[in-house]
């Protein structure tokens, strides 16, 4: 599989905004460029069934259905063709209190269902000034890996997001994101054996940074929120990312 381009869309966009994304990016080749929709939007990507892009969810509940007001079922979302799902991203474990706990119910659930997840962890800024990153990314990871059946963890991509980049335009140095993604898939290899953990980097990637980020050995793909809103610079950076194989 070449690398891997996934969107996150976040609380934002627009129908129209959607259909121009489709335009500008819908037929790249060498990249697989996944949009995670706010859950309003994911019926849209039916009007699209001949885009080479696939959808993803932005979270989903960990149970099948039930009393559950305003949360959406992997069922739900396998039913509308989606095929990923963003897991445990930094603003649902600050905002809405996600634990690892809850992030391995919805890793479960979703591969339960043949969706994949998308993992994300990631330090924030004390946690790296207190040089306990790796400890920390390793414990969100393992606190997955443990709790999943091995021979379906080969379907989880993981997203390093480092808090203190996201939205700040300040994105971790190609270095620290190597040494990170280096370390995820050492401690993944150690806990699965022979598991090729794809992991991607998330934080303030844009066009203009994106080639560096991808020139890492350890770099399989990217996260992006905020340049994911523009369509014609994110064509700029989903082309960058392809011609970085
Ligand atoms: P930005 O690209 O806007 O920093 O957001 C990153 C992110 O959180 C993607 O999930």
């Amino acid at each position: 599989m070449g690398p891997l381009v996934v969107a996150n869309w976040k609380m934002n966009g627009s129908e129209q905004l959607l259909k121009t994304v489709v335009r500008e990016v819908g037929g790249l080749a060498e990249a697989t460029v996944v949009l995670a929709l706010p859950a309003a939007y994911l019926s849209l990507p039916k009007g699209f069934p001949d885009t080479s892009i696939e959808w993803a969810g932005q979270n989903v509940h960990w149970l099948d259905s039930g009393p559950y007001t305003g949360e959406v079922s992997v069922g739900m979302l396998a039913e509308l063709g989606v095929g990923w799902c963003l897991v445990g991203h930094s603003e649902r474990r600050q905002h809405f209190a996600e634990t690892d706990d809850l992030v391995l119910a919805k890793t479960k659930a979703c591969l339960e269902l043949g969706i994949r997840p998308i993992v994300c962890v990631g330090e924030n800024l004390q946690e790296r000034k207190a040089g306990k990153a790796l400890e920390v990314v390793s414990r969100q990871l393992l606190a997955v890996l443990n709790g999943v059946p091995s021979a379906l963890a080969q379907w989880i991509v993981v997203a390093y997001e480092p808090v203190w980049a996201i939205g700040t335009g300040e994105e971790a140095s190609p270095e620290i994101a190597q040494e990170v993604h280096e370390a995820l898939k050492r401690a993944a290899r150690s806990n699965i054996k022979a598991l090729e953990l794809r992991v991607l980097y998330g934080g303030s990637v844009n066009a203009d940074n994106a080639s560096a980020l991808m020139r890492m050995p350890d770099v399989d793909g990217v996260l992006v929120g905020g340049a994911s809103l523009e369509a014609v610079g994110f064509r700029r950076l989903c082309e960058q990312v392809a011609g970085s194989v």
